[in-house]
């Protein structure tokens, strides 16, 4: 893979419309939950990014027959019980969805296999999914004793169990739904406060048995899962950047259309208005996920405090919310945001040390940071760490830097969306 490096300067102007590309986290579910289905399963608005295809790629090596085309993606599933033994290691890529929630999956099959991603998967904490997983009966281990990947799992018979997580981590959650699908009763997951709910609400629609209250998620053993027509909607983490765009660069305006408003994932939209930012929903619909318009324009935003239970609705786009924090008046505090630290890179200390780079008064702390908003920020040489998002989050703050912001690095942004930079150019133009 070539590493290029990207350039980006201030920008004079933000205006137009957009959409952006299918959820991440919709596009992982409606292949794996597709594959284990019986019958066709026909996804539109896929993720045509790094991470998703990984998950393809997984599945595939399983035996799964899926066609990939521009228009739809297409899953000729075999049912709870018809994935084969992979011929190699099965690779996930840079991405954490696909390790975690397969685990899950695997961790019940009648076969045994490994696997492993790149250098950032393999620095990221598995612990999480090994414990529960392995109070279900299942046999899986960390290959270097490290609690990281390549993990090695030898499928079998599985107990349900009501797991208590200590973090909100929606792939925990649905590592341990998915196995519960092969247990021998039902099994639950409780946290600390509610992440998001897709692997809920698409199990149910594939047709099994799934219940939700408060903070607890349950599934009842061997569904028949049925194949299903999904459309993926717009995803809110990719739209954020744009939004914090419009927000901050001034005279910006700007409609994000078909974007997943789920509740469990709009946080930033919560933030950005207590923030002062004008964001309009418009043409709200309801189609399972719900998804709506976005209608945004430039503002004055002040500093505010985000904690709680609101943290895992935004916690993918808290670096690009930190950019909104170095723009806005006053000072903003967030905290119950540690697991920032175990993402793609550890998104506390990479943030501090760029943003303050960029002449921005931040502060990183334990389970956050603090930031002191309204100093000028000025463009430098920023490493992504192997992370999109912290990509992304710069090109973004490139838009209101005086100077050169430089992205090296800068193709990481395929992990979640291609033609990002495209997308940048072609409003600021
Ligand atoms: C995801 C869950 C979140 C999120 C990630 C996608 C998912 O991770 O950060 O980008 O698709 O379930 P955690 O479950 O680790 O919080």
């Amino acid at each position: 893979m070539s590493h290029s490096t990207i350039s980006l300067n201030k920008a004079a102007r933000l205006r137009g419309e957009m959409t952006v590309p299918g959820d991440k986290s919709i596009s992982h579910r409606a292949v794996m939950f597709g594959s284990l289905a019986e019958g066709t399963t026909e996804i539109t608005n896929f993720l045509q990014g790094a991470d998703c295809l990984s998950t393809i790629d997984c599945f595939r090596k399983m035996g799964i027959e899926i066609e990939n085309t521009p228009e739809r993606i297409l899953i000729r599933g075999r049912g709870l019980h018809g994935l084969s033994a992979p011929s190699s290691i099965l690779d996930t890529g840079n991405s954490g969805t696909t390790t975690r929630l397969i685990s899950g999956i695997l961790a019940a099959q009648p076969f045994e296999t490994t696997l492993t991603g790149d250098a950032s998967i393999q620095k990221r904490p598995m612990r999480r999914i090994i414990e529960p997983l392995s109070m279900m009966g299942a046999d899986i281990a960390s290959v270097n004793g490290n609690d990281c990947a390549p993990l090695h799992i030898a499928g079998g018979k599985l107990h349900g169990i009501h797991y208590h997580s200590k973090i909100a981590s929606a792939q925990v959650k649905s590592a341990i739904l998915l196995a519960g699908l092969y247990a021998d009763g039902t099994t639950g997951v409780t946290e600390p406060a509610l992440s998001r709910n897709h692997t809920e609400i698409m199990l149910r629609c594939f047709g099994a048995d799934v219940t939700s209250e408060g903070l607890t998620a349950s599934v009842r053993p061997n569904p028949t899962l049925r194949g299903q027509k999904i459309v993926v909607p717009g995803d809110i983490s990719s739209a954020a950047f744009f939004i914090a765009a419009a927000l901050i660069v001034p005279g910006a305006e700007l409609l994000i259309r078909d974007v997943g408003i789920n509740p469990t994932r709009d946080g930033i939209l919560r933030v950005a208005k207590a923030m002062g930012g004008d964001i309009t929903c418009l043409h709200v619909r309801n189609d399972g996920e719900p998804t709506a318009d976005l209608l945004v324009r430039h503002s004055a935003l002040h500093g505010v405090t985000i904690e709680g239970g609101i943290i895992p609705t935004l916690i993918d786009e808290l670096p690009v919310i930190n950019i909104m924090a170095a723009c806005a008046e006053g000072t903003t505090v967030i905290r119950n945001a540690e697991d920032l630290r175990a993402k793609e890179s550890n998104r506390i200390d990479v943030m501090a040390e760029y943003l303050r780079a960029m002449g921005c008064d931040i502060t990183p702390t334990p389970d956050g940071m603090i930031i002191a908003g309204g100093r000028p920020l000025h463009g430098t040489l920023i490493d992504p760490h192997m992370d999109h998002r912290i990509a992304m989050t710069f090109a973004i703050a490139a838009l209101v830097a005086e100077g050169r912001t430089e992205i090296a690095d800068g193709e990481i942004v395929n992990v979640s969306y291609p033609h990002f930079y495209e997308e940048l150019a072609r409003l600021t133009r």
